[in-house]
């Protein structure tokens, strides 16, 4: 008998947005726009980063640094952080798996909330644990309180994405503050900030700083994904105190970061005008959604990342169909059981004009004018 393990064996896959090509070949359409894996708006990655790549390459016959030694010089004095309180993983994904198999036995819990990323109820499951998903406010916030609720002796991990996916909601500095003074120090609390770079709410919370004020169970997780433009590279990190990192760098593997995607993160930390475009690409993209959501009638959930929320009053699942035969992704968001919202990434200006036609001519009934 091949020992399968029962948890493992019950796990439902991570079902990823799909990719261009795969479209291509499915429908055999040439132009394909995907807004539907929140990935970085500008459509290409940094030109610096592009270099450092073409640079690296010439070094790929070679095993990579294992200690991330430039990147973590640079993304050090980027944040301020001492190198001590910093790790690397193939992406936050490695971080959260990496936190998963740290903290976790079998039975041990984990809590989050309900609608959140997925990933966090995958690996909980994979290292045995019990996750208990918390119901999210009227307004589609994380419950706060509702979490402490459920803390129980057994509780290891709590994640919070801050913004969260795929509401883009947020918790606030008040609240998180008022939060941590109540969770008992044997709970982990994780920080999931990939949408930070994002946010424009002046009261969202500043959690490098709970780091540097030796909060000890706090660890906050980024990614080179989203705002950097490197999510097929696979670079994210975390923040924690200097006991936690060394403890989680005890459970990666010895050469976690490949090194083009070390070149690569350390060539886009300098290019601040990639970001900067990155950013306002972004946040004008949110006020232009946000309007034409508006003059379609359709209820939205303003958003502190780079998508967006919204209720096409129908099946959700059906729009993300027909939305597909016109070469356009975007996510439905039945896992979460929403089935009449979708989410949208923000994209560039003709994409998201694009869209907007799209979801009026097929919610109105009205031919598409291109
Ligand atoms: C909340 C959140 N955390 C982490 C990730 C993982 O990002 P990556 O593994 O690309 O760094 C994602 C990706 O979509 C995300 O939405």
């Amino acid at each position: 008998m091949i020992p399968f393990k029962k948890y493992i064996q019950d796990i439902k896959p991570y079902e990823p947005g799909k990719p261009i090509k795969e479209l291509q070949r499915e429908y055999g359409i040439r132009n394909v726009v995907k807004l539907a894996s929140n990935e970085n708006p500008l459509g290409r990655p940094s030109t610096a980063a592009m270099r450092a790549v073409r640079k690296a390459i010439s070094e790929i016959h070679l095993y990579p640094e294992g200690s991330c030694h430039y990147l973590l010089e640079k993304l050090s004095r980027e944040i301020d952080i001492p190198k001590e309180q910093i790790i690397f993983g193939n992406g936050s994904n490695e971080i959260i798996e990496l936190v998963a198999r740290g903290f976790l036995s079998e039975g041990d819990e984990v809590i989050s909330s309900e609608m959140s990323f997925l990933v966090y109820p995958i690996l909980t499951q994979v290292c045995g644990g019990c996750y208990k998903a918390v119901p999210m406010t009227k307004d589609y916030r994380y419950d706060l309180d509702g979490i402490l609720g459920q803390i129980t002796p057994k509780t290891k991990l709590i994640f919070i994405a801050n913004p969260n996916n795929p509401t883009g909601t947020y918790v606030t500095a008040g609240e998180i503050e008022a939060f941590l003074a109540k969770v008992p120090p044997h709970v982990v609390v994780c920080m999931d900030e990939a949408y930070v770079d994002f946010v424009e709410a002046g009261d969202f919370p500043r959690m490098l700083n709970y780091v540097r004020e030796g909060h000890s169970n706090v660890v906050v997780f980024r990614t080179f994904s989203k705002a950097y433009g490197l999510a097929g590279l696979r670079v994210g990190y975390a923040v924690a105190s200097k006991e936690v990192i060394g403890y989680l760098h005890k459970v990666r593997q010895p050469f976690n970061v490949n090194s083009v995607a070390q070149a690569a993160a350390a060539a886009v930390i300098e290019d601040k005008f990639f970001l900067w475009k990155t950013k306002w690409l972004v946040k004008s993209g949110r006020k232009y959604f946000y309007k034409k959501f508006k003059k379609l009638g359709l209820e939205y959930l303003p958003s502190q990342a780079n998508f967006i929320l919204v209720n096409v009053k129908t099946d959700g699942g059906e729009v993300f169909r027909e939305l597909l035969k016109s070469g356009m992704i975007v996510r439905a968001m039945g896992a979460y059981k929403l089935p009449e919202w979708i989410r949208v990434t923000i994209g560039r200006r003709g994409q998201n004009a694009l869209l907007v036609r799209l979801l009026k001519s097929y919610l109105n009934k009205e031919p598409f004018q291109d």
